[in-house]
């Protein structure tokens, strides 16, 4: 049987992160130029149920029976087995790799475990439908933190831009034209857990100015929603704009965040916001095209550790 490889995208927010986990929208965007891959491969000679599992970037060579539970790898496959109610699955090994940077806010979590599900499902012979891969995979992050809203599962699990709002139906989003934006990494490491409960606690502490500011955030998310679907995604810069802004007073900004945003103004891009839990990680700048390249020597000279392009297009007519 030959190893079956299935890669996931990572993602970024383009709108409305936290105020997501308080049930008001947000928009994110797959990114393709990072990716999460997990190979399956069939070991013949292993005893049934036997499954190794290697994971180089995070030191991990472990047989499943030995990993924690809350391993995230082992309750990605254990998922996979209770869903499919294989009691054993056949020998093999399982190889997760990634280019995603962890703890960026660049959804690397998601995107292993959507890899791993599908792959490990697909190998199983009953590859699972989009829907219970994004599932499963809320289930994985709900390791990461307490409380995800679930916008990280479904937008790496689709690969479309979505917008989402917890509770209801997915909205994929057609955009009639393209757009580019340069996502800037801080290179500083920020778990989304402790932003996600820093948030949680100051807004339990100040509700109504929390709600308040949630509710702004909210009607950004539904003024780009517009801006995206009507062909007009150069609206989007000053929502960004204003978005960062809401963040700032979340208190999940950081110097070194609004050190990137302010470079990426400052070098003509249109617009720019922290993406993903803030602290660290990444921004994210709305910018012309033929620019996308000065805005992201910008933000390297500027102390990125890393710039990426990424490119919203119109869906292909098949
Ligand atoms: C993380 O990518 C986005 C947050 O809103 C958390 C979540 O939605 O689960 C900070």
């Amino acid at each position: 049987m030959p190893a079956i490889t299935v890669t996931a995208p990572g993602k970024i927010i383009l709108f409305g992160e936290h105020a997501v986990v308080y049930g008001r929208p947000a928009i994110a965007v797959p990114v393709s130029q990072v990716r999460a891959r997990a190979v399956v491969s069939a070991n013949p000679h292993g005893a049934p149920g036997d499954i190794y599992i290697q994971a180089p970037e995070v030191d991990l060579e472990a047989r499943l029976a030995d990993l924690p539970a809350e391993n995230p790898i082992a309750l990605a496959i254990s998922g996979v087995l209770v869903e499919l109610g294989v009691a054993r699955s056949p020998a093999c090994t399982l190889r997760v790799t990634s280019t995603i940077p962890v703890a960026a806010g660049l959804g690397s979590g998601a995107a292993v475990s959507v890899a791993i599900i599908r792959a490990f499902s697909a190998f199983l012979g009953k590859a699972l439908p989009d829907e219970r891969v994004s599932a499963l995979t809320y289930e994985v992050e709900k390791l990461h933190h307490g409380m995800p809203s679930g916008i990280d599962n479904t937008v790496v699990t689709y690969a479309l831009p979505v917008y989402f709002k917890r509770g209801e139906p997915i909205q994929i989003l057609r955009s009639p034209v393209r757009f580019t934006m340069v996502i800037g990494d801080t290179g500083i490491s920020s778990p989304t857990a402790l932003a996600v409960s820093d948030v949680h606690r100051a807004w339990q502490e100040n509700p109504a100015s929390y709600e308040g500011l949630f509710d702004v955030v909210g009607q950004l998310s539904q003024a780009a929603r517009r801006a995206i679907q009507s062909g007009q995604p150069d609206e989007l810069g000053s929502l960004m704009d204003k978005n960062h802004a809401c963040l700032q007073q979340m208190g999940v900004s950081s110097p070194e965040l609004d050190h990137l945003v302010e470079t990426a103004r400052l070098a003509g891009a249109q617009g720019a916001k922290l993406s993903g839990a803030g602290r660290g990680g990444n921004m994210i700048a709305l910018v012309k095209e033929n620019i996308a390249p000065a805005i992201a020597q910008a933000l390297l000279q500027a102390g990125a550790v890393r710039a990426i392009i990424t490119t919203v297009r119109p869906p292909r007519i098949h």
